[in-house]
Formats: structure tokens, sequence, C-alpha cells
């Protein structure tokens, strides 16, 4: 049968591909240590399933309104005016099937085909195919490994050009786990305010895994909160990571450009795709963002943070292996560059993060995501999750450590 040319150029996704093999393994009973996709090993907060488990029992089951009930918009509205300092109102605010969603439907309602769209990279996986996808170049621009994987002002001032619509930036980061700091936030976006063409894309789904006991003084920032810039940030957000709920897929954006004229465009093609996602997960989201959930996701993001820590001190002690230190989000990005060009004990070349991931699952069991899909300058990297608890974690960089010095 006939498949499209655009989705079979598109890539399938690396994580989740590294998560199926990991899964057929364990099948065949193979012990398998996963550090392949990112999701929290905690289950959602109680108080959270029994708002979703009363609405539904009361019978909110029907359609609601296409971006989500009022009070749930209004929930999420207020935390990104208090927490966030974003200066917006529920009818700035849609709710997705996850921010995966989110960021489909922001990148279709600015993208035209030959538009480009600045990824400070390494980035996340799902970036440049669904930039792609709605018909833009995605025009990379690499955070070097010696400056903590972080994009200058200067790299960006360079990339952005008259074809530029929008800049991506995501902090903390999906593969490298780092967060920018206020101070170099404020500077990458002093550059985008002087281009007025061009919007900010922030993608927050990782803001409340900010770990200040690992770097002093560090606190998520959010561009939206600019006033040069608060006219044209799309901020996407989420439930799936700080409060265990990938499973649920509910995410957000945010938008007050034009009085939410943008908002309304994007809502038109959420309305035509899936509509509302389901009616009695609204409760859950007002639930969710009360202050009855704080001390849980508080004590997620402090064991996060224990990981992290655990994670850096352990890489350091691998020889063949360099990173930068975790203060963000559940990854570590190491490089393995020292590797290429060796052997496994069974024989297996070492040439780049692809092939040192394929013979770490198959000669130790381990299972991490190879770089290259995280962006052109990270193919001798692999990610590896810490969502795991620390046991797993320690029998993991374990089997790694071995693998590697056996290498030769
Ligand atoms: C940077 C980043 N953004 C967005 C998402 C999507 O999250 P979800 O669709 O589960 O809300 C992920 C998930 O891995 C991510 O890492």
């Amino acid at each position: 049968m006939k498949v499209s040319g655009r989705v079979e150029r598109m890539k399938e996704s690396a994580t989740l591909a590294v998560a199926a093999r990991a899964a057929a393994m364990r099948k065949d009973g193979i012990d398998v240590v996963s550090f392949g996709t990112g999701e929290p090993d905690f289950d959602t907060p109680a108080n959270i399933k029994d708002a979703a488990a009363r609405a539904l029992a009361a019978g909110m089951t029907k359609y609601v309104a296409t971006p989500g009930t009022p009070e749930a918009r209004e929930a999420i509205a207020s935390k990104l005016r208090r927490e966030n300092g974003i200066d917006c109102t529920a009818a700035h605010v849609a709710i997705t099937a996850g921010a995966k969603h989110a960021l489909y439907l922001a990148l279709q309602a600015l993208v035209d085909p030959g538009d480009e769209v600045v990824l400070p990279t390494p980035a996340w996986v799902s970036y440049r195919p669904l930039i792609e996808l709605a018909g833009g170049r995605c025009v990379e621009v690499p955070g070097a490994m010696e400056h903590g994987f972080k994009v200058t002002p200067a790299q960006l001032e360079a990339a952005i050009g008259p074809r530029t619509v929008a800049v991506i930036l995501n902090s903390p980061s999906n593969p490298s786990g780092i967060a920018y700091s206020e101070a170099e936030m404020r500077a990458l976006c002093e550059v985008i305010a002087r281009h007025p063409q061009v919007t900010v894309v922030s993608d927050e789904i990782y803001e409340k895994l900010t770990y200040p006991e690992l770097s002093p003084g560090l606190r998520h920032f959010s561009p939206g909160s600019i006033p040069a810039l608060a006219g044209r940030t799309v901020t996407l957000n989420g439930m799936s990571k700080a409060f265990a709920m990938t499973g649920w897929r509910i995410g957000y954006v945010c938008a007050p450009a034009d009085g939410g004229r943008f908002l309304q465009e994007l809502v038109k093609l959420q309305a035509q795709m899936t509509n509302n996602i389901p009616s009695f997960f609204m409760p859950a989201i007002v639930e969710a963002l009360s202050d009855r959930s704080a001390p849980q996701v508080e004590s997620m993001r402090r064991a996060f943070a224990g990981r992290a820590r655990v994670v850096a001190e352990l890489l350091a002690g691998i020889p063949r292996m360099s990173t930068v230190a975790p203060t963000g989000a559940f990854y570590a990005f190491p490089s393995i560059a020292a590797c290429s060009g060796l052997r496994t004990p069974a024989g297996r070349s070492i040439t780049d993060g692809h092939s040192y991931a394929e013979a770490l699952l198959a000669e130790a069991h381990v299972a991490v995501v190879p770089g290259g899909d995280f962006g052109e300058c990270a193919a001798d990297h692999v990610r590896i999750t810490f969502a795991c608890d620390e046991s797993q974690l320690r029998e993991g960089l374990a089997r790694i450590a071995r693998f590697t010095a056996a290498l030769a």
C-alpha cells in the first residue's frame, strides 16, 4: 500500500525504538537494565489519580471544549502567572495530548514551507522531524560539550537569518541534562528580541526538575516572562515528567500573542485532529497544579537530584567516557569518542554512539540511546536516563564501566 513521502521520510523515534528492543529482550528472560525512555519510575500521586477517578465515576465522559475546560485552563494560566511570570489568561492556553502534541500543533501553526527553525543541539529527537513535517528547515546550533552543551548568544545570532521564524529553547534539556541559568537564558533572549520576526518556542517540560543542590542558585526561568518577548513566545509544558504522568498524555501550550489569535488558530487545527483530551482528566489537571500535589512533586524532584549526583560521580570514574554533570531533567549525555576504533571482546567494532549502544545492549544488557538522533554534533554520545531506582542505576553503570574497560 502507498505510504506518503512525508511520512516515509520521517525517522522513527530513537528512544521508543530502544525501549521496544529492551522490552523484547526482557520478554526473552534477559536481565536488561534500561536507561532508555525518559519516564519517571514513580507512580502518579494518589490525589491526582483520585480526582480523575471521581470525575469518571461522576459521568464526566462527554466532549468538552477542544482546548479543555475553563477550570483546567485557568489552573494552568494561574500557574504560569504565579510560577513563571507569564502574563496570560485561560484564553491563551490549550490542553493537548502531551507536550509532544503541543509542539506539533505549535509548529504546524507557525511554520510555512521554506521557513527556518533554529534548534540548539543536542536536542530532543522529535524537534527535527516535526519541524520538517511542517515543511520547515531545521538549523542546528551545536552546544559544545566543553561549553556545557550550551549555545552562546554569538552562535544564536549567527544562526538567525531572514527566513528564521522560530527558535526552540529547551531548559532543562533532553538529552544533555543541563539547565541554562537565568542570566544565560536572558542573554539568548536578548539576541532573539533583536529579530522581531522570530517566535520563541520554549519547551519547559522539565522546569520542575532543576537541581540547585547541584548548581547553587540555579532556578528555572521562562522566556515568556520577558516583556519584549511576551507577545511572541509559545510556552510548552505538561504533566508527564514532574508529575509522573507520562501515560496520561497531558500537555499544554500557552501563547498570549495578539490577544490569543495565534492560540485560536492552533486550536482550529486541534479541533480537526483530536479535539479535547479525555474530559475526566480535566479535574486531575486542576488537582495536579494545586498545593496538595506540591510535596510529592518535590519529593520526586529530590530523588532525581540525588540520582543525578550518583550518575555524575559514577560516570566521572569511567575511563574513556567524558560528560557534563547533569543539573536538570533526568539525563546524562556522555561522549564515548575515546572508544571509537576499539573492539568489544565479542568482536563488535565501535565507531560511534550507535555502534556503542548496539554492542552495549547485546553484550552487557544495558539499554542507552545513541546520540546521533539528538543532533549532528552528538554522534559520539549516548544518552543515559536516570529515571530508575538507585540500585538499577548502580548496576547499569557498573556494567557500562566493565564493558567500556574491556574494549581493546
Ligand atoms: C524535551 C521534551 N519535550 C517534550 C516531551 C514530550 O512529553 P509528553 O508528550 O509526554 O508531554 C519530551 C518527552 O520525552 C521531552 O523530552
